[in-house]
């Protein structure tokens, strides 16, 4: 499998600026392998890219408005330029024809596409596309020396057969090429390549009969954007989740189960073939000594007694499995933060802590974004800003990447 076919943007957003040339049939097609990935995708089109492809084509693949004129106030009120512009965490340009490379390197901005190219601070690539001659003339290989000396991404055209019927460079490259370019982008070269990672996410729940259980309000979604940003970043990844309303994440092995004594069994099952345990799961700490197969009656009782007995604690049990493993631990904590988190740290044997102040009202279980402090066993501190769990989830994954990256060189 290539780095392109594993290729995950889940929640990255891609501008795709789209120039008239034959290929641009080819950018229909990236479009779905983008959305097909989980990007959001946004397009503008060159007034001569529209002659060879209809706007309607790319709206209705991207499922976006297609960015067409300046001047338009329909396309300025849906996104602005500038808003575009800022929107966008890539910006691609396939096909780029030998027109926009020479627009683009001299600063020219005489239409959406080209305004859009002064405006960007993210990540630009280009994909150009163009008779052989063309591609070699002098003047276009200045522009594509300009163009990367300012850091854009040059992805260079393929050889073979042009639709012109010449022969050499200059066909738009193959997608598959363009996505590993963008993937690398977006996550830097693919960095967690070859890692193997098991992730838990979610609660556990633990019943006392068929219709009662006890829990908690973990959503899943800071455990399942650790797996999806891990898989993004070309890792292999195992997701192990309690019961939540999200679904099976495309490309990860996904197990479900229900309590903790399940989630422990899982993880038993799956730690040897990882080198990464990320526990982002709020498993239930106690369980009902007594479940009933049946509802339990009321029976006019004002009050019941529920024993409860512990549950195994699944990082303590798989201590014995962490050798040169990495371990990743979350807290949540309504208290003295980083005080409890360190503790934890320390007596589960962890590499590095997540910790959650769970009284914050726009953090934390449910929400869709999370402030969280990273604790090391060094007395390493970072204190992370309110984010989204995505974002998050990048973070924790690139101080992972150094520990593990220091501890293979010292080890
Ligand atoms: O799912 P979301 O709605 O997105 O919410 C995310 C979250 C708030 C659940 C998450 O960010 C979080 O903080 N997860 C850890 C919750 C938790 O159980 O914390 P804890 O402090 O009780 O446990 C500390 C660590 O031990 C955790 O890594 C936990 O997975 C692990 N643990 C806990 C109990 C147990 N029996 N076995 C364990 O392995």
């Amino acid at each position: 499998m290539t780095m392109g076919e594993k290729a995950n943007f889940h929640g990255r957003k891609i501008l795709l600026g789209v120039t008239g040339g034959i290929s641009v049939y080819k950018s229909a097609e990236l479009v779905r392998e983008f959305i097909r990935r989980g990007a959001e995708v946004s397009v503008v089109m060159t007034e001569n890219a529209t002659r060879f492809i209809t706007p309607l084509t790319m709206e209705s693949l991207s499922r976006n408005p297609v960015g067409l004129d300046m001047f338009s106030l329909t396309d300025e009120r849906t996104m602005g330029h500038i808003d575009r512009a800022k929107w966008a965490d890539l910006f691609i340009v396939a096909p780029a024809t030998a027109n926009y490379l020479a627009k683009a390197a001299c600063g020219i901005a005489d239409d959406l596409l080209t305004t859009i190219s002064l405006v960007a601070r993210c990540p630009v690539a280009v994909a150009p596309a163009m008779n052989t001659n063309m591609w070699s003339h002098p003047t276009v290989q200045d522009n594509i020396r300009t163009l990367e000396e300012r850091g854009v991404k040059i992805i260079p055209p393929g050889e073979g057969e042009l639709a012109c019927g010449d022969k050499g460079k200059g066909r738009l490259a193959d997608l598959d090429i363009i996505i590993k370019a963008a993937q690398e982008l977006l996550y830097g070269a693919c960095d967690m390549s070859g890692l193997s990672v098991l992730v838990t996410a979610g609660p556990t729940r633990e019943s006392m009969d068929p219709v009662r259980f006890i829990s908690n309000p973990s959503s899943g979604k800071m455990g399942y954007a650790i797996a999806e940003a891990a898989r993004g970043r070309g890792a292999v990844v195992t997701l192990i989740s309690g019961p939540t309303s999200l679904k099976d994440p495309d490309g990860i092995e996904t197990i479900r189960v229900v309590t903790a004594e399940e989630m422990l069994a899982a993880a038993r099952d799956h730690i040897e073939a990882n080198q990464w345990l990320i526990m982002t799961a709020a498993v239930a700490d106690y369980r009902p000594v007594k479940r009933s197969t049946r509802k339990t009656k009321k029976d006019g009782k004002k009050k019941i007694t529920l024993e409860m007995e512990s549950n195994p604690d699944i990082l303590m049990e798989l201590a014995t499995a962490k050798g040169d493993r990495l371990y990743v631990g979350f807290a949540a904590e309504s208290e003295s933060l980083e005080d409890n988190a360190r503790k934890k740290l320390l007596s589960k044997g962890l590499d590095l802590i997540v910790a959650n102040d769970i009284t914050e009202r726009d953090s934390g279980f449910e929400k869709d974004e999370n402030r969280a402090t990273l604790l090391g066993r060094e007395g390493y501190v970072e204190r992370f800003p309110l984010m989204s769990k995505l974002e998050l989830a990048h973070r924790i994954l690139d101080h992972s990447s150094v520990l593990w990256r220091a501890a293979a060189k010292n080890g």
